[in-house]
């Protein structure tokens, strides 16, 4: 049997500002993830770039940092088989016109840079981004 995988989970300043987070973090549970880790917590400026450090160069990189530093965030830590592509695919696509029905992103987010959540990419990215977030000691293991 595949390993299980851990993947960074963030509910961005509008999920938090519109009281989603239960019926986000509902849909993560539903699809068999399990919470490893969790905190509401709000980023510094400088957080926000270093944690967004790969888009930089990009045009939107100066509006993503103002946004993800408007307000409150969740940041979580999910478990699963395969947990990174089934969140992926619980999130949809980062442009909400273009996220398939049923997904986070098609129902709630506004556009494509206030999106509602971030999920991790790949294997080597979610290790980056729990450690950026949570230290070794704060993912509880074995949930149930
Ligand atoms: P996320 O999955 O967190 O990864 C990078 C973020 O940058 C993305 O979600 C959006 O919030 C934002 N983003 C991506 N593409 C664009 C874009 N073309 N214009 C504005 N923001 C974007």
């Amino acid at each position: 049997m595949a390993e299980k995988e851990l993947t960074l989970s963030i509910i961005k300043p509008d999920g938090v500002e519109r009281n989603i987070i239960g019926r986000i973090i509902s849909r993560f549970e539903k699809a068999g993830l399990t919470i490893r880790a969790l905190r509401l917590t709000r980023l510094t400026r400088e957080e926000a770039e270093a944690f967004y450090a790969v888009h930089r160069e990009r045009p939107f990189f100066d509006s993503l940092a103002t946004y993800m530093t408007s307000g409150p965030i969740v940041v979580s830590v999910l478990e699963g088989y395969n947990a990174i592509q089934k969140n992926r695919e619980l999130m949809g696509a980062t442009n909400p016109e273009k996220a398939d029905e049923g997904t986070i992103r098609k129902d709630f987010a506004k556009n494509v840079e206030i999106n509602t959540v971030h999920g991790s990419d790949a294997p080597e990215t979610a290790a980056k981004e729990i450690a950026f977030f949570f230290p070794e000691t704060e993912l509880i293991k074995g949930n149930r």
